[in-house]
């Protein structure tokens, strides 16, 4: 097992009825701004348990956060937190919401010309360089709401930027798994994809006999296998809705991550094609992630082969026979899930996709990606092209 360090201090309030603790769990003199996306808290009742929480508190609202979260629109929430003076953010939405949050409490501190550096010159928000939030989960799948992480679009630039740090883990946040009922199943098939991909991320890597990491991964992913056709069927289904919530919250919340090497290749490619067609995350994930494990089977087989038994009761063959035989169970796991696997399902136009991103990576100087930190562009490139 490798050295780490792990802190969380993220508070959960897990269960239903939790959106009335907002009113006990924030500080009675902030002054504060509840942020959402496109509308959805409007129609499914999230909203008024909100405002009905916020009584009694300065508050006000800033809405239209698009999935994605989009730095124009972030940067006109930026000039309403410093105008206003607000002194605390309210997330309520999902991962995106959460992510736009995360950049605006480190952009409002932020002292430097364009807080677009935050993110283009990769920099750490510590402890205490951010404004606090909280925020109330919406969508199971990103684990945002409770890590220190964000992702931030930029339309006119075609960039999709990650930033982070120690400052960016939420005060507390709401998990109410009620909230699942009305998430369309499209989005649905996205969180279980996002989150089961966050586990891979993690754990098909190479061997470091950290026993009990693995479990925790496994766990995660069998217990997603079991929950997902259930919450695809019936998303009201409460104990399904508690059950993939808690999974994507565990899923990438710093636990797994300790003690283990980390891959994250498929999110780094993934993003590119985010910001190239606008396909939503979790399938960008379920495109590349075939791609990157069969190209990579010889590091990876013996982490691959440990999955497929443990998780798909894959039982025969060869080590990397019973690691190829993993990949394909993980693509079909997604195809259930009715998520495409192949780019030219999304698009006609992906020529010239692989080589795009290829050379975007060597312009940034991400030359080395993967767990060995020995993936080129060159490699990317191949990647891609076997997804087409
Ligand atoms: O905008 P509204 O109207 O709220 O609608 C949203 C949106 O259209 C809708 N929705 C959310 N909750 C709902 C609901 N519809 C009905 N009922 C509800 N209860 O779902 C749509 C998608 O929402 P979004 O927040 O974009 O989805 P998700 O949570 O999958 O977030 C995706 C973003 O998170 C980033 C992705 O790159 C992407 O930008 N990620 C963030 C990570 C992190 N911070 O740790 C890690 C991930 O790997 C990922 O990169
Ligand atoms: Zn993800």
């Amino acid at each position: 097992m490798l050295n780490f360090e792990l802190k969380n201090p993220t508070k959960i309030l897990f269960g239903k009825g939790q959106i009335a603790r907002i009113a006990k769990e924030l500080p009675k003199d902030a002054k504060i701004l509840m942020l959402y996306g496109g509308g959805s808290i409007k129609k499914n009742g999230v909203y008024e348990q909100v405002v009905q929480a916020l009584e009694g508190f300065q508050w006000q609202e800033f809405g239209g956060i698009p999935a994605n979260p989009e730095y124009s629109v972030l940067l006109e929430a930026l000039k309403v937190i410093k105008e206003e003076k607000i002194t605390y953010l309210l997330a309520v939405g999902g991962g995106s919401v959460i992510d736009g949050v995360k950049f605006l409490s480190a952009a409002a501190l932020y002292t430097g010309d364009s807080p677009w550096d935050i993110l283009e010159k990769n920099m750490r928000t510590e402890e205490g360089a951010a404004l606090p939030f909280a925020t109330v989960l919406t969508l199971p799948a990103t684990g945002s709401e409770m890590n220190s992480g964000s992702v931030i679009s930029r339309a006119e630039t075609g960039q999709k930027l990650s930033m982070g740090g120690p400052g960016l883990f939420p005060v507390f946040s709401i998990l109410d798994p009620t909230v699942v009922a009305s998430i369309p199943a499209r989005q649905i098939a996205n969180g279980v994809t996002d989150a089961f991909t966050h586990v891979l991320e993690q754990y098909v890597t190479y061997p470091v006999g950290a026993i009990l990491q693995d479990r925790f991964a496994e766990s995660v992913m069998q217990s997603l296998v079991e929950v997902a056709p259930k919450i695809m069927q019936n998303p009201a289904d409460y104990e399904a809705a508690a059950n993939f919530m808690w999974c994507c919250t565990m899923a990438l919340n710093g636990l797994l991550s300790r003690g283990v090497p980390g891959d994250w290749a498929i999110h780094a490619i993934g993003h590119e094609l985010t910001a190239q067609y606008h396909i939503d995350h979790a399938r960008t994930l379920a495109i590349i992630l075939p791609g990157h494990y069969t190209y990579n089977l010889e590091a990876k087989k013996e982490k691959l082969a440990q999955y497929g038994t443990r998780v798909w009761g894959i039982t025969t063959g060869t080590i990397e026979e019973k690691a190829a035989a993993a990949i394909a169970k993980t693509e079909a796991f997604f195809n259930r899930l009715n998520i495409p696997t192949h780019l030219s399902e999304y698009t006609e136009n992906y020529e010239g996709t692989a080589e795009k991103i290829a050379a975007t990576f060597t312009e940034r100087g991400w030359v080395a990606l993967g767990e060995h930190r020995n993936l080129k562009p060159s490699d990317v490139e191949v990647i891609v092209k076997m997804r087409y």
